[in-house]
């Protein structure tokens, strides 16, 4: 059974398979407007979201599916009596043909999965991964610079619960010459278990303390927001702020993502500079997941 549960599942090759679907669904959405018509797709969200399920939910019914859906399944589903997921998902399985699920454990896509009744698309797992957010951020890179290999590439914002962060450099770490550079608060630094991880696969790993220490010349800045639900106590604000003024320090070529929301992170007055990609980003987000879902219900041939 396939599931998308992390974003070490992929290789090159299923990624390039995964973005060529895309491209198809992008420039010819109509084309798949009844590939799931006889499907019913779960969207369970026990923690907030806009994009990621608002856009599952398009991307089922541009598909033709129809949805079932809880948009606060921590406090309106039977978990809030006590329900472990996967009695949730074996009940769900007799619904849906396959299921979405955002939850605060890192291990609840895996726990869900593990029911091997429906295929389980994680939309966001706690502090551990996100890969679809992973998925439509490289398929961006690809579209925006032409190549993945060789990219340089600043990650900032929350670096330590930041799941989109964890899940994007595993699937950066697949491709050739990447250097990556860390600029964040002391409290947010990447943990240790994924830069060990970025030195296996031989990926240069350099941690920053300013801005004026990252290269003139990324590819990429990818920002995100600290994620403050997730630690007890204040480590204070941002300090690494994208205004116009930073952003001009560094090449017309460099292109600012971020998987939103922002608060303070990125200044509104950089949402005009051509190099802002995050609301391209967000919308990109929407073909990517159609492709996921036809490609777990194995209607993507
Ligand atoms: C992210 C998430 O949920 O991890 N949001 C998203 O899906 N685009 C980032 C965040 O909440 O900061």
């Amino acid at each position: 059974m396939k599931h998308v549960l992390s974003s070490g599942q992929y290789t090159r090759e299923s990624l390039e398979e995964l973005f060529d679907l895309t491209d198809k669904i992008r420039n010819d959405t109509k084309a798949y407007a009844h590939k799931l018509d006889d499907k019913i797709i779960a969207i369970m969200f026990y923690e907030p979201s806009t994009r990621t399920r608002l856009s599952f939910e398009t991307a089922a019914l541009k598909l033709g599916a129809k949805i079932i859906t809880t948009e606060n399944a921590a406090e309106f589903s039977s978990a809030a009596k006590g329900e472990t997921i996967q009695d949730t998902v074996k009940v769900i399985a007799g619904y849906a043909d396959a299921m979405v699920i955002r939850h605060r454990s890192d291990t609840s896509a895996v726990e869900a999965a593990s029911v091997e009744k429906i295929p389980i698309i994680n939309a966001g797992a706690g502090k551990g991964e996100h890969p679809t957010q992973a998925l439509l951020d490289l398929y961006t890179i690809r579209e925006k610079k032409g190549k993945i290999d060789g990219m340089k590439v600043a990650i900032l914002g929350d670096l330590k619960y930041g799941r989109t962060i964890h899940s994007l450099i595993k699937l950066l770490s697949l491709y050739d010459n990447i250097e990556i550079y860390g600029l964040s608060k002391d409290a947010f630094m990447l943990p240790e278990e994924y830069i060990e991880m970025l030195k296996e696969k031989n990926i240069d790993y350099k941690i920053c303390y300013s801005f004026d220490e990252l290269p003139k010349d990324l590819d990429i800045i990818y920002h995100t927001r600290i994620q403050a639900e997730r630690f007890e106590g204040d480590f204070g604000k941002e300090e690494f702020i994208i205004n116009k003024e930073v952003l001009d320090k560094f090449s017309k070529d460099t292109i600012l993502l971020h998987p939103l929301p922002r608060v303070i992170e990125i200044a509104t007055d950089v949402d005009d500079d051509p190099r802002a990609c995050y609301f391209e980003q967000a919308h990109n987000g929407l073909y990517v997941r159609m492709a996921l879902l036809l490609q777990v219900l194995n209607k993507d041939k």
